[in-house]
């Protein structure tokens, strides 16, 4: 073979090797896939779901939890304490009490209901992802009234400011909320 034939071989061997790895790159990287890019924005939405401010009112018993740690509510506090007649507006009224150890408060306090407790407690992401989706844990919500709620809901702004001496939600409002609309964008794609 001529050196020049062997030369000009070589360097298209190396272009097409070249090609083929940005090519895989491309595939793999999340900017070029969009439902990669969704499933890794869930990952945002299952760390604020299950940061202690919201982790606290969707518990996997009937008993809210309280402080970054997630003990039981104190005073028994729970869903048959509601049915017992103390309704949480007892102690939660519509704003933070304006002190550190006073009741938080925002329009409508109180935990999901019993038929469908959307549980965030101890839910890895992929669990999370598939009861967001299922109708029937969610109370016939779909991912659009997710959203919705998520944006406007007063329970899901309070996590953001939880008055005094409460860590505010890990992740800023926006992040959270574009986070979530990627991921429902696509339908809803789960992490593995
Ligand atoms: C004071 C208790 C309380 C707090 C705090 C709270 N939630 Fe909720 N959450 C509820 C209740 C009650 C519902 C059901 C409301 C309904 O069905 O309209 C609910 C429903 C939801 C839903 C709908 C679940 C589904 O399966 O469709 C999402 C999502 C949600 N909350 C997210 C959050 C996020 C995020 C935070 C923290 C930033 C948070 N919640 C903090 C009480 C709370
Ligand atoms: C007897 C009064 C009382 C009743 C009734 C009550 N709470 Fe509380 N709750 C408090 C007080 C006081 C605090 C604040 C404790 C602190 O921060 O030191 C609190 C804190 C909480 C927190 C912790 C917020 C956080 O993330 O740290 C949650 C969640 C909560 N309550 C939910 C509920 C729910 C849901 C109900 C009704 C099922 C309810 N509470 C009923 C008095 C009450």
């Amino acid at each position: 073979m001529s050196r020049p034939r062997a030369r000009s071989l070589v360097l298209c061997a190396a272009a097409l090797a070249l090609a083929i790895i940005t090519q895989r790159g491309l595939a793999q990287s999340p900017a070029a896939d969009p439902d990669a890019q969704a499933r890794a924005a869930f990952l945002t939405v299952h760390r604020v779901l299950t940061s202690p401010r919201c982790r606290n009112c969707h518990p996997r018993g009937d008993r809210p939890l309280q402080f970054d740690d997630g003990v039981p509510h104190a005073q028994d506090i729970s869903r048959r304490s509601v049915q017992n007649g103390m309704p949480c507006s007892t102690c939660h009224r519509d704003r933070n009490g304006e002190l550190p150890g006073q009741p938080p408060g925002a329009p409508h306090w109180g935990l999901p209901p019993a038929s469908a407790p959307m549980v965030f407690e101890g839910k890895s992401p992929r669990e999370l992802c598939e009861q967001l989706k299922d109708k029937q844990a969610t109370g016939g919500r779909d991912l659009p009234a997710l959203l919705e709620h998520i944006e406007k809901d007063p329970l899901v702004l309070w996590g953001f400011r939880p008055g005094p001496g409460r860590t505010p939600v890990p992740v800023p409002f926006a992040q959270f909320t574009a986070a979530t609309r990627t991921w429902v964008a696509r339908g809803g794609p789960c992490p593995e």
